[in-house]
């Protein structure tokens, strides 16, 4: 058996660290017999906690959309949780040709839609195609940090690029002490110096947003954005040319509009009309609402003429040329904290992730 955290029944929203257990007795060691000819398997060193691997052990990811979800956990089916980590590559599969044993590599297991393991146990199995190796000046708990950034910041950021040609627009970027709202400041920063950036964050994030290299930070809790900015006497042009959503929502949307460039800024999120999706069920109605909203609405909507912003939805879903440029920076999110694979230090560390208060990624170190 192996070292692994896993759950045998799915917990309600906000439960998972009632369920969820850490021990050597349950989930057996995976070997080299089990690989598919693609598959790898991995020596896990590190593993980042990212909010959705709460929400899909939950049965919640993107408000419960059935097949967003892990397959439902047993007692004979246990469920591993985790989608980010880092290792060494043990063995690989006969058709494998990128990477070879000994390898060092960071990476994501899909647990949406692909079903594939999660990474919290001291192996896994890996698809090669959402790996990349590790380069030499990265830790293994930094490429665990940096994995879940890379791929959804990367992905925001080449949608971004056009809007700032110029390279002395003006960015804001929702969520800028979050895991990937961290990178997306610091990505933007060190490719465009000039840029104006401004990052929404909580006034204890300021010092931390304002170093990852925003110009200046608005709190969230002073009320909606639009209002801080058009009412700031700093505020010498109130367009931006482009905002980053990393937390979601109707009324950060309505905000933006009113203070993006008419006709030309542009709208960007991760998340959608929904503010951190995955905090709650939906009903049918509202999974379908959102699903429109998300996909269909910006297709017609980014074709009509008017003053709206245009409108873009980041749903990568593997590493992009974004992610490429991310990594050859070597920008790695904020780390809010590394902690030992321990049962107590998992879940606590998991109810801040919940309770959208880390900054940055909480990693696990399993070589601590
Ligand atoms: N589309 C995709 O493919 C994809 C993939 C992965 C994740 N996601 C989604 O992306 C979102 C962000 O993920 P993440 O890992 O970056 O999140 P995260 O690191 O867990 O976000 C935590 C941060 O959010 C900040 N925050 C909390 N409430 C806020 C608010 N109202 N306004 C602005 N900032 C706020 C907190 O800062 P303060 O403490 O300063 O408040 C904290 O630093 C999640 O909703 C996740 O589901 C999407």
């Amino acid at each position: 058996m192996m070292k692994a955290a896993y759950i045998t029944s799915r917990p309600d929203i906000g439960k998972l660290t009632e369920h969820l257990q850490l021990d050597e007795t349950t989930i057996p060691t995976l070997t080299a017999s089990e690989l598919k000819p693609n598959q790898v398997l991995i020596h896990v060193k590190a593993f980042s906690i990212n909010i959705d691997d709460v929400n899909v052990a939950q049965g919640s990811m993107l408000g419960g959309i059935g097949i967003a979800q892990a397959p439902y956990p047993t007692k004979s089916n246990p469920h591993v949780p985790g989608s980010a980590y880092s290792g060494t590559i043990q063995a690989v599969g006969s058709k494998v040709t990128d990477f070879l044993k000994g390898d060092r590599v960071f990476g994501f297991n899909a647990q949406p839609f692909l079903h594939e393991m999660g990474p919290w146990a001291e192996r896994t199995i890996g698809n090669p195609k959402n790996l990349l190796k590790l380069p030499n000046n990265f830790t293994f708990v930094q490429g665990a940090a940096l994995v879940m950034p890379l791929v959804v910041a990367g992905d925001m950021y080449d949608l971004a690029v056009p809007s700032v040609a110029m390279g002395t627009e003006r960015v804001m970027v929702l969520g800028a002490s979050g895991g990937i709202g961290s990178v997306l400041v610091q990505a933007l920063r060190k490719k465009f110096p000039k840029l104006h950036i401004v990052g929404v964050c909580s006034s204890k994030s300021n010092d931390f947003v304002m170093k990852l290299g925003a110009n200046s930070t608005i709190d969230y809790n002073k009320g909606p954005i639009h209002v801080t900015v058009l009412g700031s006497s700093a505020n010498d042009n109130s367009n931006f040319d482009v905002i980053l959503d990393c937390v979601g929502g109707y009324d950060y949307y309505q905000s933006a509009e009113k203070i993006l460039a008419p006709r030309t800024g542009t709208f960007i999120t991760c998340t959608g009309t929904e503010q951190w999706i995955g905090d709650r069920m939906f009903t049918r109605l509202e999974a379908f609402q959102y699903l429109w909203q998300t996909f269909m609405v910006p297709l017609i909507y980014n074709r009509l003429p008017g003053k709206h912003p245009y409108y873009y939805f980041a749903g990568p879903m593997t590493f992009g040329e974004g992610s490429r440029m991310i990594m050859e920076q070597k920008t790695i999110p904020g780390i809010e904290k590394v902690i030992p694979f321990e049962e107590d230090a998992l879940k606590s560390a998991i109810n801040l992730v919940a309770a959208h208060r880390a900054k940055g990624k909480i990693v696990v170190n399993l070589e601590a």
